[in-house]
C-alpha cells in the first residue's frame, strides 16, 4: 500500500456522528454514602479538591476537543449524581430533542432523575419515561447506545429486559439487548464502547456465553478486551470525539491497536471517580444521538435478543 492510500484509508475511517454534545454534573457533593456496586466502600472517601479537578479537565480536554458541555449542578443529597451518563438516554428526534429518563434501580439514587427531568424540560429538551418511582421497568441509560443503526442495550445488574421493548416502541427503534452477568460491569459502558461504525471495544467476559458471542457478532471489528483490563483500567468508560478516545487509562497493548486503526488516544485521570465505580463515560451523557443518522427508524420497533 503507498503512502497515499494509507492516508485514504484513515480518512475514510468512518467517525461516529455523535459524541460532540455532552451533559455533565459539576462534582461539588460526590461521595461514597452507600454501596450499589462492587467497586464502592463507604470507608474510601474520594478527595473532593482533586476529584473537582479531574473533572474540570475532563471537561477542558472535549472542549478541547471541539465538543459541547453543558453543565447541571450537583444535588447536595445526590452523590453519585456525578455520573451523568444515568440520567437518561437522550435522542435528536425531527420533533426536538428528547430524554428518556432513567429509572435507577436503586431506590438512593432516585431522586436525581427529578432533577435532571427539570433541568431537561427547561433547557428545551421533551422527556418521557419507562418506569419511574419504583414502579415499571428499570432502565439506566449508561446501558444503552447507538452502534451500526441499532440500539444495544445491556440488561441484567441495573436495566430490566422489559424496558427493551418499551424503548423499541417509543422510539421506534430496533433495540438489541445483551445480558450482563458480570457483578463488575454492571453497565454496558464498563465493557462495551463503539469506537466508529465498524469498531468497538468488547470485553465479552461482562456477558453470559450467547450474549457475548452475540456482542462480538454485531461488531465487525471488535477490540477485545479482558476482564483485568476492563476492571482495572476502566479503559472500556472512555468517550469518542471525532478520531480521539478520551480514556481514564489505556493499556499499551489497546492503544497500540487504537493508534494502528487512526485513533488518537487522550488520556485523563479520573481515579477519584473509580471510587464510585465509575468513569469517563460515566461522568458525560451525549445527547446528540440523532434518529435517522445514528439509529434507524423502525416505526413499531424491534427487540432483538440473544438465544436463552
Ligand atoms: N455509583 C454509581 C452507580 O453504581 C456509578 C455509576 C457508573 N455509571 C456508569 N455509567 N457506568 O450507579
Amino acid at each position: 500500500m503507498t503512502a497515499m492510500t494509507t492516508a485514504m484509508t484513515m480518512a475514510t475511517t468512518q467517525e461516529l456522528a455523535w459524541g460532540r454534545h455532552y451533559v455533565m454534573v459539576e462534582p461539588t457533593h460526590f461521595r461514597v454514602d452507600y454501596a450499589i456496586n462492587p467497586f464502592m466502600d463507604p470507608s474510601v472517601q474520594p478527595d473532593p479538591a482533586r476529584a473537582l479537578d479531574q473533572w474540570h479537565t475532563l471537561v477542558a480536554t472535549l472542549r478541547g476537543l471541539g465538543a459541547r458541555v453543558d453543565v447541571l449542578e450537583q444535588r447536595p443529597d445526590a452523590p453519585d449524581m456525578v455520573y451523568a451518563m444515568n440520567l437518561g438516554l437522550g435522542l435528536v428526534r425531527p420533533s426536538g430533542s428528547h430524554v428518556v429518563l432513567s429509572h435507577m434501580r436503586y431506590p438512593q439514587r432516585r431522586m436525581e432523575t427529578g432533577t435532571a427531568a427539570a433541568w431537561f424540560a427547561d433547557h428545551g429538551h421533551t422527556t418521557s419515561y419507562v418506569g419511574r418511582d419504583g414502579v415499571g421497568a428499570h432502565l439506566e441509560a449508561g446501558d444503552a447506545f447507538a452502534f451500526r443503526g441499532d440500539l444495544v442495550v445491556g440488561y441484567g445488574p441495573r436495566t430490566e429486559k422489559l424496558a427493551l421493548k418499551h424503548l423499541a416502541t417509543d422510539l421506534g427503534v430496533r433495540v438489541r439487548g445483551f445480558r450482563i452477568a458480570h457483578p463488575g460491569m454492571y453497565h454496558l459502558d464498563l465493557a462495551f464502547c463503539p469506537l466508529d461504525e465498524r469498531r468497538a471495544l468488547v470485553c465479552p467476559d461482562a456477558f453470559d456465553g450467547p450474549s457475548a458471542a452475540a456482542l462480538l457478532d454485531l461488531v465487525p471489528e471488535p477490540l477485545v478486551l479482558s476482564e483485568a483490563e476492563a476492571l482495572t483500567t476502566f479503559c472500556a468508560n472512555s468517550v469518542v470525539v471525532g478520531s480521539t478516545v478520551v480514556m481514564p487509562g489505556c493499556p499499551d497493548r489497546v492503544r497500540a491497536r487504537l493508534e494502528h486503526w487512526g485513533f488518537e488516544v487522550v488520556v485523563v485521570d479520573t481515579s477519584e471517580f473509580h471510587l464510585g465505580g465509575g468513569s469517563v463515560r460515566c461522568l458525560t451523557n451525549p445527547i446528540d444521538i440523532t434518529l435517522g443518522r445514528d439509529l434507524d427508524v423502525r416505526p413499531f420497533g424491534e427487540v432483538v435478543l440473544p438465544p436463552a
